[in-house]
């Protein structure tokens, strides 16, 4: 194994052998977030995918040592599985490398769960994994389902809303808030940094860098006050499982629960929240799915959540670094490179998914690679994000059958999430069912025990 740096020299021409052709990544720039506002990437990609070997170099000049881009499903999968080679503790999971990253709390990378390598991570997840189990996530479900009734209630009367902000945004928000025993009165401020982390390059959420750097210490403030509170008075919620010791008699320290935090909140919300939209904007292409889904949604549930995460990709990259010499395909990747999995990319590879652009509800098989394509770092989010879309059209399809296209929708500035900032949305008026909070009906109010979120959108029993 070579020992390099990220910053050591190395051939900014592609090293794969074109014969007289161009290589296709000449000229690419998956910096230009103006590319992926504008929804472009996805021709850019295509290039890079489809001419052979579909493994490319791609120079990033000013901004970085360079990367292999992978955007072919086969590549996505063995690059991902092979973490022994493959690291994602050493350079971070992000784009920008880590002497100019905007590291979001000033520590070094290998500190949260998916910027770190086996066996670190091994230990780390399996301590977090209790608060995941398919029990935790069915506890949740009653509370969801509540509180998809009364996102759907606070809009079905008013014939028109933004779809991202008052139907799509909400639930994961709750979902996690939920979770994690985020107080009423704080959960909208949770969603604020998180959408500053994130929108980094959006100049409608981040002004400065600076703001980022607030957001996540207000953020990393807040889940320290969280777990102070817990530590001092143990509740029957999933921060106090977090916090206390497995068997083994492991448990998080205090500053590995502050990353897991932040990395949750981040990880849970953007992601789900851009699914569900970019869902429904794929069922306004495809009508006619829309008309069979709506037709009978239990029968679709299962392959349609699966076809909305292959399509929506809201997790449009990561990144790994080589630790040692590595062939694919013919393509020798050399220790020390970076490499970028386009999970974007892969996910409309016509090799591993026939007619690729077509959003088919009943997709068989579907091996997308929307959560990861398997491996240590494989979304440990995927049951809860596949039951909060699933509830959402579930009610979307009972209550608002004729929902369309309401005026244009307005795209994230970003090459890491392929987030939709408005998606204006109209459907035929109908009557709100009232539904009473969980707290109102005297039930504890999902895992967490916190008396449920009511604010703006509570109703009272008719
Ligand atoms: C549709 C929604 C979601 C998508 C598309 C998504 C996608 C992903 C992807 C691509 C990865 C990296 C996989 C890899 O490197 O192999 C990941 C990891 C992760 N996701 Fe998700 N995610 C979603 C929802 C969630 C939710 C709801 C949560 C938590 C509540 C969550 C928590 C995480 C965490 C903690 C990791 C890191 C796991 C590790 O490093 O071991 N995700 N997700």
């Amino acid at each position: 194994m070579r020992n390099m740096t990220v910053t050591e020299e190395r051939a900014t021409a592609c090293p794969v052998d074109h014969g007289a052709a161009r290589c296709p990544a000449s000229g690419v720039n998956l910096w230009d977030f103006d590319l992926f506002q504008r929804q472009d990437h996805h021709a850019v990609l295509e290039r890079l995918r489809e001419t052979d070997p579909g493994i490319h170099w791609v120079d990033e000049g000013d901004r970085g040592s360079g990367y292999w881009a992978i955007t072919r499903q086969a590549h996505l999968k063995e690059v991902n599985r092979r973490a022994d080679v493959f690291s994602s503790g050493h350079s971070g999971t992000q784009m920008r490398d880590p002497d100019q990253r905007l590291n979001v709390s000033g520590f070094a990378t290998n500190m949260t769960l998916i910027d770190m390598d086996p066996p670190r991570h091994t230990r780390y997840r399996k301590l977090v994994n209790r608060g995941f189990t398919p029990r935790m996530i069915s506890l949740l479900e009653d509370y969801l389902q509540n509180r998809t009734d009364i996102i759907l209630d606070n809009v079905v009367e008013k014939g028109r809303c933004d779809f991202v902000r008052d139907i799509s945004a909400e639930l994961p928000l709750q979902a996690i808030a939920e979770m994690m025993g985020i107080a009423i009165e704080d959960r909208a401020k949770v969603f604020d940094w998180t959408n500053a982390m994130v929108g980094g390059e959006d100049p409608e959420f981040v002004k400065s860098r600076d703001d980022i750097l607030q957001a996540a210490a207000e953020l990393f403030g807040y889940s320290h006050q969280l777990q102070t509170e817990r530590r001092s008075t143990p509740s029957d919620d999933i921060v106090t499982t977090l916090l206390s010791a497995d068997i083994d008699g492991q448990a998080l320290t205090e500053l590995e629960f502050d990353m897991f935090f932040l990395v949750l909140c981040v990880a849970g919300n953007e992601t789900t929240r851009n699914s569900i939209t970019r869902g429904m904007m794929a069922f306004f292409d495809f009508g006619d799915q829309w008309e069979k889904f709506v037709s009978d949604p239990d029968r679709y549930m299962e392959t349609a959540v699966e076809e909305i995460v292959r399509w929506a990709s809201p997790v449009m990259y990561f990144r790994r670094q080589a630790l040692s010499d590595y062939e694919i395909d013919g393509v020798k990747i050399t220790a020390g490179d970076k490499v970028l999995l386009w999970y974007v990319g892969a996910n409309r590879d016509p090799r591993a998914f026939e007619d690729p652009w077509r959003f088919d509800i009943e997709r068989t098989p579907n091996d997308h690679v929307g959560f990861g394509g398997g491996g240590p770092h494989y979304c440990l989010g995927a049951s809860l994000a596949r039951m909060e879309i699933r509830l959402m059209f579930r009610e979307i399809a009972r209550r608002m059958p004729d929902i369309h296209l309401d005026g244009r929708p307005d795209f994230l500035r970003s090459n890491f999430i392929g987030g939709v900032k408005r998606l204006p949305v109209a459907y035929t008026p109908s009557p709100s069912y009232d539904t009473v909070p969980l707290h109102r009906l005297g039930s504890a109010a999902g895992v967490s025990g916190t008396v449920g979120y009511g604010g703006h959108v509570e109703r009272t029993a008719s």
